[in-house]
């Protein structure tokens, strides 16, 4: 079983990914609900859940682990490699490369949570791939927790995205990195307001094709979907539809761990 987590509903946005490019791997989805979101947490509590919600995934059978989470990846991938030196752990980092390599006005932005903002690994990130573009780095409080609450409607979060879509045009950046899989399911809000000025970049893709390269036996399995959450786990199945996974639907079953 591929184990997949994130600190909510973020993640779903790279499970659906998965899924399309492992129709027939298992997955256990795992969202950290209980302490959503990480964003706004210091390191060493994301570092301590994402041991724990690791740990717990391996007990239940994954032999292959997602961090599905790019705060939980910027702050503890290199510690759950570390915990668990036989199994291959694929972390979600923010396309600052692909943005890179884009751009035709030599500026890009990146949308992340606060502690991925201020994480080394984002530096080193946009330092070692940015090559002479310049990366303006946007943090976007509060918008994860919208996303978890299901406000996607909110005025208040509409007028915030807008406000932030509105500053790194003006800056002519052309290409917008989605560095939050919470922020996967704010692009119906996020895409109309960039038209043809820039383009959105989303690595849930990629994350997919990396996760198949590393799965072998893992992708002949029985199509199954298990979603857990450390609270609430009835809520994930019950956000498909808000989330437009619906089509997911049917191959998922819920339980507690
Ligand atoms: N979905 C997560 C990410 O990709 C984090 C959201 C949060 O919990 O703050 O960064």
């Amino acid at each position: 079983m591929i184990g997949v987590f994130d600190s909510g509903l973020g993640g779903l946005s790279v499970l659906a990914a998965l899924v399309k490019a492992l129709p027939q791997a298992d997955f256990t989805y795992y969202a950290d609900t209980a302490h959503v979101p990480y964003g706004d947490k210091p390191d060493t509590l994301i570092q301590r859940r994402v041991l724990a919600v690791g740990a717990e995934l391996v007990t239940q059978g994954a032999t292959l682990l997602v961090v599905a989470c790019n705060t939980a990846t910027a702050a503890a991938v290199q510690a759950l490699r570390t915990a668990h030196p036989g199994i291959p752990v694929v972390g979600v980092e923010p396309g600052i490369k692909p943005a890179a390599a884009s751009s035709r006005t030599g500026r890009i932005a990146v949308l992340v949570t606060p502690s991925t903002a201020r994480s080394t690994r984002l530096r080193h990130l946009i330092e070692s791939h940015a090559g002479g573009v310049e990366v303006h780095v946007e943090p976007c409080p509060d918008w994860a927790t919208h996303v978890e609450t299901l406000r996607l409607d909110d005025p208040a979060l509409i007028a915030d995205v807008q406000r932030r879509i509105a500053s790194i045009l003006d800056r002519d950046a052309d290409r917008i990195v989605l560095g939050c899989t919470h922020y996967s399911f704010l692009v119906p809000v996020i895409a109309p307001l960039i038209a043809d000025r820039a383009e959105l970049i989303d690595v849930a893709d990629a994350v997919a094709r990396q996760t198949q390269r590393l799965a072998g036996s893992l992708a002949h399995g029985s199509g199954q979907i298990h979603l857990t959450a450390s609270a609430h786990p009835e809520r994930l199945h019950a956000a498909l539809p808000r989330l437009r996974l619906a089509y997911l639907a049917a191959r998922v079953t819920t339980r507690n761990l």
